[in-house]
């Protein structure tokens, strides 16, 4: 590897490891990694935050050494209840009676009264019979699909969803297909094709990397032309979407033609964990059959009590959401203005598209951080090499004042450099 250009590798080439040490790395990976361009871009990930993921936090750079505060659009905080007064309160209340951890899996000695309220809580909110917690949203996902396929069924997944359904696939033994992204036909095609066996269908209330919706009418309609049933994974949807927060099968007035509606805690909650929720004798049937859920330490009791408080802040009346979608609005008209390539993005993830240019990504994102602005690149194989991108997690925290200034940033790094290579 001598003559290489390190900026024609991906993390996508060195998945294979030649290296007859399984304790050590494939070698032209590590010779890769240090090479300057990608040690930089290394270097971007995995920085230290000093505070909470607020709208502005104190962050130590891996490029620099420095620290500094930087305006953070990088975030799942959507709503700031990761740091709301009465959410934190619940959760300090809860390690007082109950402590840190639910010391046993769920199914053995895991559950709490919290955990059964929360459950049904979660339930009652998406409108479906029951519900289970797992202790990551990653988990939630794989867990479910586990649950319900066995090796002859067959995964149908929109082509852009998130790798847990994927693993989830893998886990179960089904066979994993995908559709092209939103598009009803080929989603159509792969029923034909095997409609002989038993299928599941998953798709995304919003699509983490593009930001833009299911296109659930149309999807809905084939699947009920098949007799398919859908799984809707809301992680980026709950709490937002729809007029009461239950998400895009609200939003688009469908929910109860979903079978299955997964959601996070680690998103709009502010915790962490996962949700499933569909009719009750397909949840008592996934408790025992989901390994994350049976061979896991159930999620923590201040963390059960405080999304319990987030659910209740979040949904007692809209301001949360109405100042969301108010910043998302700003935000959107402001990187309009600039002609930035948004994709087609619906909902508060808003892509800024690049194109495939991985030097410049990277070399965008220092100068941000060097401004001030914490915005995080994406690069290849997440996203295709062509649509090289910055990826924004727009809050409700963010005030006016703080989007104007990351527009400046974005305008002066972003947004001017790309006009001019054009
Ligand atoms: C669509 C989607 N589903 C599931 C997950 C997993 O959730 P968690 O990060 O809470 O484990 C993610 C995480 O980013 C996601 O984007």
């Amino acid at each position: 590897m001598s003559d290489f250009d390190p900026t024609d590798f991906s993390l996508a080439d060195f998945q294979w490891n030649d290296n007859p040490d399984v304790l050590s790395p494939p070698e032209d990976f590590q010779e890769w990694k240090k090479s300057p361009g990608i040690q930089t871009a290394f270097a971007l990930f995995e920085q230290e935050l000093q505070g909470p993921p607020g709208a502005r936090v104190r962050m130590r750079s891996n490029v620099d050494g420095e620290t500094r505060e930087v305006i953070n659009l990088t975030s799942y905080n959507y709503l700031g209840l990761s740091t709301h007064p009465e959410v934190v309160q619940a959760a300090k209340d809860a390690a007082d009676t109950y402590g840190l951890s639910a010391s046993g899996s769920a199914m053995l000695s895991g559950t709490f009264d919290l955990h059964n309220e929360f459950a049904q809580k979660l339930a009652d909110f998406k409108q479906k019979e029951a519900a289970m917690l797992f202790s990551s949203g990653l988990g939630g996902n794989m867990g479910a699909i586990q649950g319900m396929l066995q090796k002859g069924d067959v995964l149908v997944i929109d082509d852009k969803c998130h790798k847990s359904v994927v693993d989830g696939g893998t886990l179960s033994r089904a066979k994993v297909v995908s559709f092209k992204h939103n598009d009803h036909e080929s989603l159509d095609r792969q029923l034909d094709e095997h409609g002989d066996k038993r299928c599941l269908v998953v798709v995304e209330g919003v699509y983490s990397m593009d930001g833009d919706t299911a296109n659930l009418p149309e999807i809905v309609d084939v699947c009920n032309a098949h007799d398919v049933p859908i799984y809707l994974d809301e992680a980026h949807s709950t709490l937002m979407f729809g007029e009461n927060g239950r998400g895009v099968g609200e939003y688009y007035g469908l929910e109860d033609e979903v079978g299955v509606s997964f959601g996070t805690l680690s998103k709009s909650f502010g915790g962490v964990g996962g949700f499933v929720c569909a009719n009750k004798p397909l949840v008592e049937y996934m408790k025992s059959y989901a390994s994350p859920f049976q061979f896991s330490c159930a999620l923590p009791p201040p963390i059960v009590a405080g999304m319990m408080k987030s659910l209740e802040v979040a949904t007692r009346d809209s301001s949360l959401r109405d100042e969301l979608w108010d910043n998302v609005r700003y935000f959107k008209n402001n990187l309009d203005a600039m002609n930035l390539d948004l994709g087609e993005t619906e909902s508060q993830i808003i892509p800024i598209i690049i194109g495939s240019s991985g030097e410049m990504l990277y070399s965008m994102a220092v100068q941000a951080q060097h401004q001030g602005l914490f915005i995080q690149p994406v690069d290849f194989p997440a996203v295709d090499a062509s649509e090289r991108r910055f990826r924004i997690s727009v809050s409700a925290e963010l005030t006016k004042d703080d989007i104007d200034e990351a527009c400046n940033i974005i305008e002066d790094v972003i947004a001017k450099p790309l006009k001019a290579a054009s």
